[in-house]
């Protein structure tokens, strides 16, 4: 029977002793991913740039029954050098050996106008964000990758990176870019178990939708946790093989 991303149901125990590595996870999708596979037995890396957030979303996990306890990795994704992106990696070799998830998940929104009035300081912040810092990230953890037995790297795409939109600049470009970075890793390891795919959460209830869209109905959105089943899928055994897709959330 195939199974259907989207709507795909969890079974406790899913994720049990698998190393999760999750960027961007003090606050909106990240977060609720982080607390999720906690809850499914994995091993969370919560990674972000505020170290108080993060600590928060730690006592989240740290309550959580049976789970193990959290590390923590604080980075900002728009300053961080190569030696920050070294001993990261080291840090995650001498604790664990291994990765076996790693979620391209933290972005920013940049400015919202058009290709004219684009800045070109705010283009280069952006793309560098949300591309260029998975890429490097990714690089520097293939090695932890591929300790892993069934490795899946997930990189956050959206409609914008499959359709360009007016006023959506850098963001909608660094998500093509995106989809493009995924699908090269993903032809680049299609003969060994590493699997790389997209996930475009669709609108979800989060500071950066609310950022995009300040006069909509928050109430009609999808909560942070309600987009989760294809991550967790591809975090999973049961989406083994599966690579070079882009899947949707809603
Ligand atoms: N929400 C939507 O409707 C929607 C739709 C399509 C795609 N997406 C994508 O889904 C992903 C998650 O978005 P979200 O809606 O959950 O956004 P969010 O609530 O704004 O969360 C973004 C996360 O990224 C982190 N982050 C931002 N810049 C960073 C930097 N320079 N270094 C390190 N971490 C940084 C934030 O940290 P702080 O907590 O410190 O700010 C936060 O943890 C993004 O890739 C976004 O493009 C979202």
């Amino acid at each position: 029977m195939s199974v259907d991303p989207k709507t795909y149901v969890f079974r406790p125990g899913l994720l049990n002793g698998r190393v999760i590595l999750i960027t961007g996870a003090s606050d909106g999708i990240g977060r609720a991913l982080a607390l999720c596979a906690a809850r499914l037995g994995a091993q969370i890396i919560l990674h972000g740039r505020n170290l108080k957030k993060l600590e928060a979303v730690y006592d989240e996990i740290d309550a959580i029954d049976g789970s193990s306890r959290p590390s923590i990795v604080v980075m900002d994704l728009a300053t961080a050098d190569s030696d920050a992106y070294m001993s990261l990696a080291a840090g995650i070799e001498n604790e664990f050996g291994r990765l076996d998830g790693l979620v391209h998940n933290a972005g920013i929104l940049g400015k919202r106008t058009s290709i004219e009035q684009y800045d070109a300081a705010d283009w280069q912040r952006v793309l560098h964000v949300n591309l260029t810092a998975p890429f490097a990230l990714t690089q520097v953890l293939l090695p932890q990758l591929r300790q892993a037995e069934d490795p899946s790297v997930i990189f956050t795409s959206s409609g914008v990176g499959r359709t360009g939109r007016a006023f959506w600049g850098a963001y909608s470009v660094s998500k093509f870019g995106t989809e493009g970075l995924s699908q090269i890793l993903a032809d680049e390891h299609r003969h060994t178990p590493l699997r790389s795919n997209c996930v475009n959460p669709g609108a979800t209830r989060t500071g950066m939708r609310l950022q995009a869209y300040p006069a909509e109905d928050r109430d009609l959105l999808k909560s942070a946790e309600e987009v989760l089943p294809p991550y967790i899928y591809l975090l999973g055994p049961d989406s083994r093989g599966m690579t070079g897709e882009s899947l949707d959330s809603q």
